[in-house]
């Protein structure tokens, strides 16, 4: 049987090899990062998206989830998409229209958050943070005594300019206070550095897979804690997204029944994400990231360039470094990647790159290797850097860490030097 095909086939199709590169690029940018070989492999992995295969799988996707929350009470959620799909989950189902909301903005991730929660047709307040800078307590007070909000939003790390909110924690204490709910975006920090959904009464906190967790993109998490969920069951106003509506998929994460097919690869991959996460355990994890980020830091400053954002405000799961003067930053990117097969990223305004240092980015060779890509790529498009003064830093940074944490166990807990450097407390 002949059949007539308004459409022909296009004739410009060349095969993937020829379209990605022969040696694969180290991604060393503000995400995706590299997948472990477990979770790679996972990913190759198609099976049934119901039954009693994938509810094991699903069970144990959620327990592993609240080791890395840190959550005994939250409900958590997977979302078939990208981080920013949490985002609109957590924001969608908790702002009804009419709400007050508080939205600390650092950045474009944060002022993300006011978008989404200004088009579920809430009440919103911008709560502007100085540039470079983690927001004030005593501001967020003022603001919520003047609002007095629903819901709070921010976030943990601020991807697009590398501020980190370091003092979270209170910011939560406060809001918590005044019966605020609060909605954490750690997309990018999740599993790279302290959060305690519960300890902090945080009542939504969002993440992705393709940062802190290392497994792939278009697979992300959202908890909520018990407050969030009263607070979405309870509901006036219709939920108008379907696919993000927390009460359907709930059937498919708490009843074992049909809410969307879901992305069975991607499930599997994030869950031997967080399996690794767990055999690691989380004190291990952030005292490696930290390690990472610190004497990758010293390395930059010691090659002679600067850091984007002051210690006391910087963010370390991603690191912004400042472009030296003629240095155009593209060229440089090109550069590295051309010829150091290392890719990182560009900026969103300021004439920064971003390093990031989530996951498997947090190892010794790959930022060994990620230094010297900038240095030497650096230097031969005609800046100033000392490349083996630069490695030479990282190294004894490296040593001086392991030195100084070598004996005593590593407790969840960080605390803030004189000078701001965030140290993991022995316990
Ligand atoms: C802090 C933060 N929030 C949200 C997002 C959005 O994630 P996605 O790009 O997966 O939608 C990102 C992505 O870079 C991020 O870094």
């Amino acid at each position: 049987m002949d059949f007539f095909l308004p459409v022909s086939t296009p004739d410009n199709i060349v095969p993937l090899d020829a379209i990605l590169p022969e040696e694969p690029l180290l991604m060393m940018g503000a995400g995706p990062v590299p997948v472990p070989a477990r979770v790679a492999a996972a990913n190759s992995i198609v099976i049934n998206h119901l039954g009693d295969t994938m509810a094991q799988i699903i069970e144990q996707v959620k327990s592993m989830s609240s080791y890395v929350f840190q959550t005994e009470t939250a409900r958590i959620l997977g979302v078939a998409g990208p981080g920013s799909a949490a985002m609109e989950m957590a924001v969608a189902n908790l702002v009804e229209p009419g709400d007050k909301v508080v939205c600390v903005t650092n950045g474009f991730f944060s002022s993300r958050l006011a978008e989404m929660a200004t088009r579920c047709g809430g009440d919103v307040t911008l709560l502007p943070v100085a540039e470079g800078c983690s927001a004030d307590v005593a501001a967020v007070e003022r603001c919520l005594d003047q609002t007095r909000p629903k819901v709070l939003t921010i976030v943990q790390g601020e991807t697009s300019n590398t501020v980190c909110n370091r003092n979270l924690q209170q910011i939560c204490a406060a809001a918590r206070a005044r019966d605020c709910l609060i909605i954490v975006d750690a997309v990018c920090t999740l599993s790279t550095m302290p959060l305690y959904m519960d300890d902090w009464g945080i009542d939504a906190v969002i993440t992705g897979g393709q940062k802190g967790l290392s497994s792939i993109p278009g697979v992300s998490l959202v908890a909520f804690s018990t407050r969030a969920w009263q607070t979405l069951e309870a509901r006036k106003s219709p939920m108008h997204h379907w696919c993000l509506d927390a009460q359907l998929a709930n059937k498919f994460w708490y009843q074992q029944s049909y809410h969307y097919t879901a992305p069975v690869s991607g499930v599997l991959a994030i869950h031997e994400a967080l399996k690794l996460i767990c055999s690691e355990t989380l004190p291990v994890r952030f005292r490696r990231h930290l390690r990472s980020s610190m004497a990758l830091q010293a390395g930059i400053e010691a090659m002679g360039l600067t850091l984007f954002i002051e210690s006391s405000h910087r963010l370390n799961s991603v690191v912004g470094v400042n472009v030296p003067s003629g240095i155009d930053s593209r060229t440089l990117l090109s550069a590295m990647s051309a010829r150091y097969r290392v890719e990182i990223s560009g900026s969103f305004g300021a004439d920064i790159v971003r390093i990031g240092q989530m996951g498997e980015q947090s190892r010794a060779h790959n930022i060994f290797r990620t230094l010297h890509a900038l240095g030497a790529s650096l230097a031969t498009l005609g800046a100033s850097v000392d490349v083996p003064a630069g490695v030479s830093a990282l190294e004894k940074k490296l040593e001086k860490f392991d030195q100084q944490h070598a004996t005593g166990s590593i407790a969840c807990t960080t605390t803030h030097t004189a000078s701001d450097e965030p140290i993991i407390a022995s316990a």
